[in-house]
């Protein structure tokens, strides 16, 4: 199983007043197991909109999405919900962090109800941060680190299940250059160890890390470029 992400056909409109917006307007897009794809356009071209739909947040209105080999299309809101759970961990511009918890407990949030918990998931948490270089940040609150710290929270946070799938809208938005550096390191660090990871941005630089990169347009993938 060496598609992690088929679609065919992908839209997603939006009806406003008496407009239609076509958000995403038949996307055929296939992502393979380990591929690391940047996702550039301008702002409206639908870039979100398919983050949200691939990441099992919103559904298409018309299309056929497959996520490992599961017809998501077709999926009720609890299925929808508990194949995210598994298989897809997120990384957002605002990292959205629990403020009242610690970094630790912000990492540990996705499987706290979950069957791992018990076995591994309690010993994965420190791993984590520890891997991410923030192990002295653990009983840190949120409001108690700087922004780069807290996107490695939020990421180890998205890691913690081990989903097959990273998806990760403007990672490096909210961060200053160097530090948004760092975490495009960590970010490209994750691919080469076998993440699959399919990353929004607006920044040529942050772009760069990525082995792909897919130009949206109009709700329409315009470009797609593979390097070396
Ligand atoms: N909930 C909604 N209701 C109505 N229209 C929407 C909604 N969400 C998105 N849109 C419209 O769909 C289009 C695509 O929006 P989207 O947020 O996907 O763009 P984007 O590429 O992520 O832009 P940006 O780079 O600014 O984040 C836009 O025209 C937007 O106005
Ligand atoms: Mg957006």
């Amino acid at each position: 199983m060496n598609h992690v992400i088929v679609t065919s056909g992908l839209c997603r409109t939006f009806h406003v007043g008496e407009s239609d917006v076509h958000a995403i307007d038949h996307i055929d897009l296939t992502v393979e197991r380990g591929e690391f794809v940047a996702v550039m356009g301008p702002s409206g071209s639908g870039k979100t909109t398919l983050m949200n739909i691939l990441g099992c947040l919103d559904r298409a209105d018309a299309g056929e999405y497959r996520l490992l080999d599961q017809i998501v299309s077709d999926m009720d809101d609890d299925r929808l919900s508990a194949l995210r759970n598994r298989y897809i961990g997120f990384v957002f511009q605002s990292f959205h962090l629990l403020p009242r918890m610690s970094a630790l407990d912000n990492v540990l949030v996705p499987i706290r109800y979950a069957d791992s918990w018990a076995a591994e998931g309690r010993n994965r948490g420190p791993e984590l941060l520890e891997r991410l270089g923030i192990a002295d940040r653990a009983h840190h609150r949120p409001n108690q680190l700087s922004g780069g710290q807290r996107q490695r929270v939020a990421i180890a946070r998205a890691l913690v299940s081990n989903p097959p799938l990273l998806l990760a809208d403007e990672p490096t938005g909210n961060l200053d250059s160097a530090t948004g550096g760092t975490i495009m390191q960590l970010i490209s660090e994750l691919n080469r160890e076998g993440q699959t990871i399919l990353m929004v941005t607006h920044d040529e630089d942050v772009a760069s890390h990525a082995r792909r990169v897919i130009h949206m347009r109009d709700g329409k993938v315009d470009r797609d470029a593979r390097r070396h």
